[in-house]
Parts: C-alpha cells; sequence; structure tokens
C-alpha cells in the first residue's frame, strides 16, 4: 500500500490552513505553536481528523524532533505563516530589527532539514517590500538552494469564496515531477456570474448575541459597549468608519474588511456589525474568515485569544484551494473522508454551568470596548 501524502504546520496557531487542507483530503499530521492556547484550539479542532496539536519554540524545536511529536518517518508538505506582526502596516514599522523575523529563517531551516517534496508559506503582502525585499529575497534564494522551484503572489481570499477583503503573498515551493510546471490556484469568485460572498450571506442566519450570548450558538457572545459607544455606533452607517473610536461597520452586501490579530485593545479591530450596534462576536468573525461552525473554541480559551486566532488564521477555504492545487501538481490523490473525522466524538466544548458562564462572561466583557467615558470611569 502506498503511504498518504502527509504534511505538519508550523506556527499553526489555531490551525487555519490545517483545516483547509485537510478539507481538501490532504493529511496533516501535527500543528506546532508557541501559544498554548492557539495549541488547545488547535488540537480541540483537529484531533478528532488525526491531526494533533503541540506547543513548541520553533527557534529552537530541530525538524527530526517535530517528526518524532507527529509520529512519522517523513514529510511531504509543510505549512506554515510565521508571525506577520514585524511586516504588517498595522502595527509599527519595525521590519529586520524585529527578532520575529528570523522566524521566517526557521521556516527554511526546518524545510531543510525535513527535505519536504513541498511546502507553502504564507504571510502578509507588506513581508514584500520590508527592508527593500530583501527578506522576501533572501528566503526565495535559500529555497532554490536547497533544490525548490519556488515562486510567490499576492493572492486575495475573496477570490475563494472567503467573505472579507484579505490579502495575503504565499510562498509556493515544489520538486515538481518530471515536465512539472509550479502553479497557483485561480479563485472563481469576484466575476460577472460569481460575484464575492458578503458580509449578510456569512452571518446573516445568525440570531442577535443578545446581552450574555444565551443563544446556544459556540462562541457567539456579545460584547459589552458603554452606552456613549453604542449611541455612536447607532449613528454609524454600514460600510462607513466611527471617527472617534476607528471602528468600522460591515456593509451588509460587500466582504468583511480585513480581520486582523491585534495586540492588545480588543474592539477597533474587530468591525462592527451592521445591523446590531456592536462588533461582531467570535462565531461571526470565524464565518468572515471561512471557517464552519463545527470549529469551536472550548470555553476555557480567553475570548480575546479566540479572537486573535481567528485574526491571524488562513481562511480555510483559500488553504483548500492551495491543497487541491499542490495535490494536482504532485500527483498526490485526495482523501476528503478519510481526513474528516467526526466532531461528534470531542468532548464537551463548555463544561461551565449556565450560571457560571454568564458570570464568567460579564467579567470577561468588562473593558471591553467600553469606549474612553467608560474606561475613565473604572
Ligand atoms: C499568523 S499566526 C499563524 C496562523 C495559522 N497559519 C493559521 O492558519 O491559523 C502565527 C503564529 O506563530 C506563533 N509563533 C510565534 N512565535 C513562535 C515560535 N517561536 N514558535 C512557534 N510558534 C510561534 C504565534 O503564536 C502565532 O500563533
Amino acid at each position: 500500500m502506498t503511504r498518504k501524502p502527509t504534511g505538519i504546520e508550523l506556527f499553526a496557531g489555531c490551525g487555519g490552513l490545517s483545516t483547509g487542507f485537510l478539507d481538501a483530503g490532504l493529511y496533516v499530521a501535527a500543528g506546532f505553536e508557541l501559544d498554548r492556547r492557539a495549541v488547545d484550539a488547535y488540537d480541540y479542532n483537529h484531533a478528532y481528523r488525526g491531526s494533533r496539536g503541540f506547543v513548541a519554540d520553533l527557534n529552537f524545536a530541530l525538524g527530526a524532533e517535530l517528526l518524532r511529536e507527529a509520529g512519522i518517518d517523513e514529510v511531504d508538505f509543510v505549512v506554515g505563516g510565521p508571525p506577520c506582526q514585524p511586516f504588517s502596516i498595522v502595527g509599527k514599522r519595525q521590519g529586520v530589527a524585529d527578532d520575529r523575523a528570523a522566524l521566517i529563517g526557521h521556516f527554511v531551516r526546518i524545510v531543510e532539514e525535513l527535505e519536504p517534496k513541498a511546502f507553502l508559506l504564507e504571510n502578509v503582502p507588506n513581508f514584500a517590500t520590508i527592508a527593500d525585499g530583501a527578506i522576501l529575497e533572501n528566503a526565495m534564494v535559500e529555497f532554490r538552494r536547497l533544490g525548490y522551484a519556488v515562486d510567490h503572489q499576492i493572492m486575495s481570499a475573496a477570490d475563494f469564496g472567503v467573505p472579507q477583503n484579505r490579502k495575503r503573498l504565499i510562498v509556493l515551493g515544489m520538486k515538481l515531477p518530471k515536465g512539472g510546471r509550479l502553479a497557483f490556484p485561480e479563485g472563481p469568485y469576484g466575476r460577472p456570474n460569481r460575484p464575492y460572498r458578503s458580509a449578510a450571506e456569512a452571518i446573516s442566519d445568525l440570531p442577535d448575541a443578545g446581552e450574555f450570548g444565551e443563544t446556544g450558538i459556540y462562541n457567539h457572545e456579545p460584547t459589552a459597549h458603554s452606552p456613549d459607544m453604542v449611541e455612536r455606533l447607532s449613528r454609524l452607517e454600514p460600510g462607513k468608519r466611527e471617527r472617534g473610536s476607528f471602528h468600522d461597520r460591515l456593509h451588509p452586501d460587500r466582504p468583511s474588511y480585513t480581520l486582523r490579530a491585534g495586540s492588545g485593545n480588543f474592539s477597533p479591530l474587530r468591525p462592527v456589525h451592521y445591523k446590531h450596534h456592536r462588533v461582531v462576536t467570535v462565531r461571526e468573525s470565524a464565518r468572515l474568515q471561512g471557517f464552519s461552525d463545527d470549529f469551536i473554541w472550548p470555553d476555557r480559551i480567553p475570548r480575546l485569544q479566540q479572537y486573535r486566532q481567528v485574526g491571524n488564521a488562513v481562511p480555510p477555504p483559500m488553504a483548500k484551494a492551495f491543497a487541491e492545487c499542490l495535490a494536482q501538481q504532485m500527483d498526490w490523490t485526495l482523501d476528503v473522508a478519510g481526513c474528516a473525522g467526526n466532531p461528534s466524538t470531542r468532548p464537551p466544548a463548555n463544561v461551565l454551568s449556565d450560571d457560571e458562564r454568564r458570570a464568567l462572561r460579564t467579567s470577561r466583557m468588562r473593558g471591553a470596548s467600553l469606549g474612553k467615558a467608560a474606561l475613565a470611569a473604572e
């Protein structure tokens, strides 16, 4: 029997890339990630599909150690999105001066150690211009030295049916079969006969989150805004920005603004619902990022982390298109049923009583986008 194509995800976060690859039918054995709360979400949402999450500092972990933990002898593909904060135009432009830029080098090192047949590296578009493009160019030179055919492109998640304007730089590398040609997938959306998916298409069927989020829908809890903020948001038109707080309001008929991971403050990083006078819930964010409702963040993972993990993720439908494209070029067979798993075999995500959850939600809401006046009064 031939071995099924097997991969691992580096810098996995909650595993948006792994989700898309598994959805396509390519087996991802494990995700490696520094933050244990992201590993928790990874494991909760992938272990039932045969893929385990592991805490690892990829500054130090050796490729051989990763294989041992994953319980495999070799990998066919490696995927990953080393942290993009140093390159994001949203954060401080620290670029090469930031240590995290070195993580790109560790992605290259692990590819060199494991010699996969293919790899995919994801980052923000600005990665291509930082330090006059030197970081990207150095990585490309290294990959070519290792014998890979490589190319990079800036791709839009909206082209793949994700209801969000999200552009990402993707580097693809392959040791192509004879006569093979490296190609990027083409998204079928954004054409006259197939318009982009809109925010309303993605979230309009969800009920309002109510005061405490007691809707029975996982991760659908509201953020508590101050009365002043609610009043300001109620005057904010769809598709517009609130000038004082920088909140952007979704337009129901357009894809969402780019969801971000953020670092400190919670709310302006989340768009405001087009109809309700609050920022979107984690569930709405996950929908706007293309996650299915089977992807659940257990209660024990703090809500700010849940938002961050969503904002960090590669939208699964985009990852799926890349997996299918990769499989086609590498002549790999897809096994959708074999990578599906049964989500109902997971332990319960929420183990708190309604009263406990309500108390926790109320306390977590404190400080979450309360607005300047309320924060000053705290
Ligand atoms: C952009 S996110 C990746 C998201 C992922 N590609 C997805 O689709 O969900 C980058 C991740 O790298 C992790 N990270 C940062 N430094 C790390 C390190 N030294 N070792 C392992 N992971 C690290 C961060 O915690 C973060 O979750």
